[in-house]
């Protein structure tokens, strides 16, 4: 176990999507200023760093993932001086700064594919991946675009293909060409050299494809692109060196961090990019997947401990803008006692965890109609899958008219119940969900069992119980978390007097009886100090 505080390990990072954050300009999108505006809000929250969903210059096709320049910010989130600006003010609250790096595809509006679409003997034509048609006109091979179609698109101005994993406005760059891979290593300079701690690397695991572009197997699945194996546009081996490259890169400066996202991930398949040369972490989004069952969880939560082994550092995750939040997709109650539960199993287990802005409060999903849809895949899918816009509505700071969010009407729309559910209406309740985060982000400061401490879990336990605990040499902490609807008695470790931390339910706390049960009650969670060994 390590004894040295190191922020990406034993804090917490919290995912910021910048244009519904905070809006300084009045413009109805969120900025910098704006996010700055409200780092006492996360410092006060309890917070270590922040993950900024893209803020470079993008025509915004994938609102944002689409970049046109890796070194620039978008004028509608300010300029680079109010970046340093956060940076420098984050700093200063002991709060650290990670950026999205979207490095698989650019714009194709970047100007290294303006130039590359201009001509075949342009010297940037290779930065990304042209082919010529096949005899009869077809594309070059079988891969499919995530977001509908096929992956290659025509260009009927130089006469040949290019290759798209997401939209035909993002083309994938060629990471094989030397030219592309000093580019982008220099983008990672760029933002270490402003003092950003960390990156996020959008669908890292895509950056390289099979060099033969050989055709994808298939397999059954509903859309086309879930009828094949990804084993020749993601996963090649070419990747694990230029991690190690990076890391290099990243080691130079002290306490730099990153976090793959792993596409099409299993945790099989992030596990195999994360260690002391490679990734310090890549997302399993097996965990966000779990339906709200005890049983299910703790095969998730196992199965990821054990690919991690002692010496890996999990991470999890409940929310973020691709997912229906957790709010929507476990159906809180009003009171939010499962929010409470959801918040005490993801900052209690063994790894970094993730938040999503507006999780702390409990954000629902807004539903869109059809024409309110801005997401490319939800226009495309609709009613089948209406894409990622529920997620990613303004955050809602207070109950004036556009909840504290902007002076003007915003880009995306409100949840329409903000007049109750938001921050400054949580702040002044001692017992809403938001000081249950605070109270949860301190217990774990406070503890260090609950952030560097060994992970084990109870095993005979009723159905539709968690329980594990969590201990370092001073401490033993137990958490038990009730997924059911009706009480459940759990028999404590033997013999071991306990004190309660922190309950989800303090008007009906957790019993305990002289024979060294614990009850609870449906959807209860308890976090219980172990005075064993004393
Ligand atoms: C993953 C991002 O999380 C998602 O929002 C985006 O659409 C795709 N990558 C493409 O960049």
């Amino acid at each position: 176990m390590h004894d040295k505080w190191l922020w990406w390990r034993d804090g917490v990072i919290y995912q910021i999507y910048p244009r519904s954050y905070s809006d300084s300009n009045g413009d109805g999108m969120g900025d910098l200023n704006g996010i700055r505006s409200r780092l006492a809000y996360l410092q006060d929250l309890g917070v270590d760093a922040i993950w900024l969903s893209p803020v470079y210059p993008s025509p915004d096709k994938d609102f944002g993932y689409d970049v046109s320049d890796y070194t620039g910010i978008d004028p509608r989130y300010g300029t680079l001086k109010d970046f340093d600006n956060l940076v420098k003010e984050a700093h200063q609250r002991d709060v650290r700064i990670i950026m999205d790096l979207v490095l698989n595809h650019t714009s194709d509006q970047h100007p290294w594919f303006k130039e590359s679409r201009s001509s075949r003997d342009n010297p940037f034509r290779d930065w990304y991946l042209w082919r010529p048609a096949k005899p009869d006109g077809s594309p070059p091979n079988n891969w499919q675009s995530v977001f509908g179609g096929g992956g290659w698109k025509f260009d009927p101005q130089t006469g040949e293909y290019y290759f798209h994993m997401f939209l035909p406005e993002q083309p994938d760059v060629n990471w094989r060409h030397p030219a592309v891979r000093q580019a982008m290593l220099g983008v990672f300079r760029f933002w270490l050299e402003r003092g950003v701690d960390g990156f996020r690397l959008d669908v890292f695991n895509g950056y390289f494809k099979d060099a033969e572009l050989k055709d994808n197997p298939a397999r059954f699945g509903l859309r086309a692109f879930d009828r094949q194996f990804h084993i020749h546009d993601t996963d090649q081996p070419e990747m694990i060196p230029l991690l190690n490259e990076i890391r290099a890169l990243l080691d130079a400066y002290p306490d730099r961090y990153m976090v793959g996202e792993t596409f099409l991930a299993t945790p099989q398949k992030a596990i195999r990019y994360i260690g002391n040369t490679k990734a310090h972490a890549a997302f399993n989004f097996n965990f966000t997947g779990q339906p709200w069952h005890a049983g299910k969880m703790r095969s998730a939560i196992l199965e990821w401990e054990g690919l991690n082994g002692k010496e890996g550092w999990p991470n999890y995750v409940l929310n973020n803008h691709d997912t229906r939040r957790s709010a929507s997709r476990y159906h809180f109650d009003e009171a939010d006692l499962r929010g409470k539960t959801a918040a005490l199993l993801l900052l209690t287990l063994r790894g970094t965890p993730f938040l999503y802005y507006g999780e702390e409060i409990g954000m629902r999903d807004i539903a869109l109609k059809r024409s309110e849809i801005m997401d490319p895949p939800g226009k495309l899918y609709w009613p089948i899958y209406q894409g990622r816009d529920g997620c990613r509505s303004p955050m809602q700071w207070d109950t004036s008219a556009q909840a504290g969010f902007s002076r003007s009407r915003p880009w995306l729309k409100l949840h329409p119940g903000f007049h109750d559910r938001n921050v400054a209406i949580q702040q002044a309740n001692a017992d809403s969900l938001l000081n249950f985060y605070k109270k949860m982000l301190q217990l774990r400061r406070q503890h260090p069992a609950l952030h560097r401490g060994s992970m084990e879990m109870l095993k005979e336990i009723p159905a539709g119980l968690l329980a594990y605990i969590r201990a370092d040499m001073q401490e033993r902490i137990l958490i038990a978390i009730n997924f059911s609807r009706s009480k459940r008695n759990c028999l404590l470790p033997a013999g071991e007097p306990v004190s309660v931390l922190l309950d989800t339910m303090p008007a009906w706390p957790a019993q305990l009886d002289g024979s060294g049960h614990l009850q609870l009650r449906g959807g209860q969670g308890v976090a219980l100090l172990l005075h064993g060994g004393d």
